[in-house]
């Protein structure tokens, strides 16, 4: 796997490249890949999935799904998941690797605390370094137990037929932790609840309902509450993923940023609750533009179209994070060609991602010229209308680092390298590919 030790680094260099052009689509989204394939495991009868993301991460939910008895296979373009029916997945005979995947890991513990089993939950580097308290602190109070005394992976756990439902306060603002929390509920005897002071991504609310839970969602005084009803049982359903605008994001990002561009990308998913980033990009003066809204599976999506346009600083305010959180890296790239300081408030969670993600970016724009402050969890960016490049980033096993950096050297005026591409493939396997058939240039090493 990309992730071992032994494997050799992938080492990329991105080049200054003419006009990219084009349309196209990208691969399905992940936060809604990882659900699909987990609901079809709860619920009875068989789920088919059109459009799965077939990157490291959800390949590894879906060995996860059929190692709990649940099969996972691909049937020519779709993936079937025969389900068990809640409380019905069994033990597995050996541990669980969830490689880099944070979401897989995270609502899975809430799928495993449902069920009288005991799974041994491992990772990579990255993922055994991430805070697994936030999950374990709501699901302890609903009956999980872990076998060691530790907040981060590996981890075994033991679920129960008999979880208690809670009322649960985020104390962060994680749709994984809501998730984790909902899915156990859906097991639990009685209404389980979760309170968001920040809306975060709503597709296991969406998708949950879809598979006939009983979800309801009331937001007073600023804060939201998601009810669950549990002892719920879910039907297989057909499910269509739309394309993911958190890979979208790095097309749209280089189309901005090398003139001339004029690119395309079809039917990316524009729920409210993760496009941040394309609302930012309209403020910095962005020519991008959503046209062609319609439905799939349930969420909305629409084509978004990106021109090569002149940036402007701006302030990204921090109730605006959730609803980005996994595009800052491209963002605070994109701010170094702006005209003037880009600030990005409240960042907290980046420091607790695949890697310190507000760490490395800062880093990553040192290294290539780009003058950066982090003040606390405040990114601020002095772009000066072009970025010199020339730099080498270290990746520290974070796909979306990578990704970020390899983007912005199409448009800096020297090369910008990237010491590991390997990972790139937890999320998305195309992404040179595709930018290559819009005209990207890269250099392996
Ligand atoms: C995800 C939620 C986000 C995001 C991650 C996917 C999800 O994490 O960073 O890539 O599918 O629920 P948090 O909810 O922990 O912020």
């Amino acid at each position: 796997m990309a992730h071992s030790p032994n494997t050799p680094l992938q080492p990329l260099t991105a080049l200054k490249s003419g006009p990219l052009k084009g349309r196209l689509k990208v691969p399905g989204d992940k936060s809604i890949s990882h659900r699909a394939l987990m609901f079809g495991a709860l619920a009875t009868g068989t789920t088919r999935i059109t459009g799965l993301l077939e990157a490291g991460d959800v390949i590894n939910t879906a060995k996860a799904v059929t190692a709990l008895g649940a099969k996972a296979e691909k049937k020519g373009p779709v993936w079937e998941v025969k389900g068990r029916g809640t409380g019905g997945l069994m033990q597995p005979e050996a541990g669980i690797d969830f490689g880099n995947s944070g979401t897989g890991t995270r609502l899975m513990m809430g799928v495993i605390a449902g069920h009288g089993i005991t799974v041994h939950m491992s990772g990579d580097a990255s993922l055994s370094r991430r805070p697994m308290s936030r999950v374990l602190k709501p699901l302890r109070l609903m009956g999980l137990e872990t076998a060691e005394d530790r907040e981060t992976l590996p981890l075994t756990v033991r679920g129960t037929a008999s979880l208690v439902p809670i009322d649960y306060v985020l104390p962060v603002p994680s749709a994984q932790v809501k998730s984790a929390i909902l899915i156990a509920g859906l097991m639990a005897k009685g209404q389980t609840t979760v309170v968001e002071k920040e809306a975060t991504r709503d597709h296991t609310e969406r998708m949950l309902r879809y598979f006939g839970a009983q979800v309801r969602t009331v937001e007073k005084d600023g804060t939201t509450r998601i009810t669950v009803t549990g002892d719920a049982e879910l039907e297989g359903r057909d499910v269509v993923v739309p394309g993911d605008p958190s890979s979208a994001a790095f097309l749209i990002a280089a189309a901005v940023l090398v003139p001339g561009s004029d690119v395309t990308v079809e039917g990316v998913l524009v729920n409210e609750t993760r496009i941040g980033f394309y609302k930012t990009l309209q403020e910095m003066g962005a020519d991008v533009v959503l046209s062609n809204p319609r439905e799939e599976g349930g969420e909305p999506i629409a084509d978004i179209r990106a021109r090569a346009s002149k940036l402007k600083g701006v302030n990204v305010p921090a109730d605006r994070a959730p609803s980005m959180i996994d595009e800052y890296p491209m963002l605070a790239a994109l701010a170094g060609f702006a005209g003037g300081d880009t600030r990005m408030e409240g960042l907290a969670e980046l420091k607790v991602k695949e890697s310190d993600r507000l760490a490395a970016t800062a880093a990553g724009l040192a290294a290539n010229g780009v003058s950066a402050t982090v003040d606390g969890d405040t990114l601020i960016v002095h772009g000066t209308g072009k970025v010199k490049g020339g730099g080498t980033v270290a990746t520290h096993l974070d796909h979306r680092i990578a990704m970020a950096f390899l983007t912005m050297g199409l448009a800096s005026e020297e090369p910008v390298s990237v010491d590991d591409t390997a990972m790139i493939a937890t999320s998305f396997p195309e992404f040179r590919g595709l930018m290559e058939r819009l005209g990207a240039v890269y250099r392996a090493g």
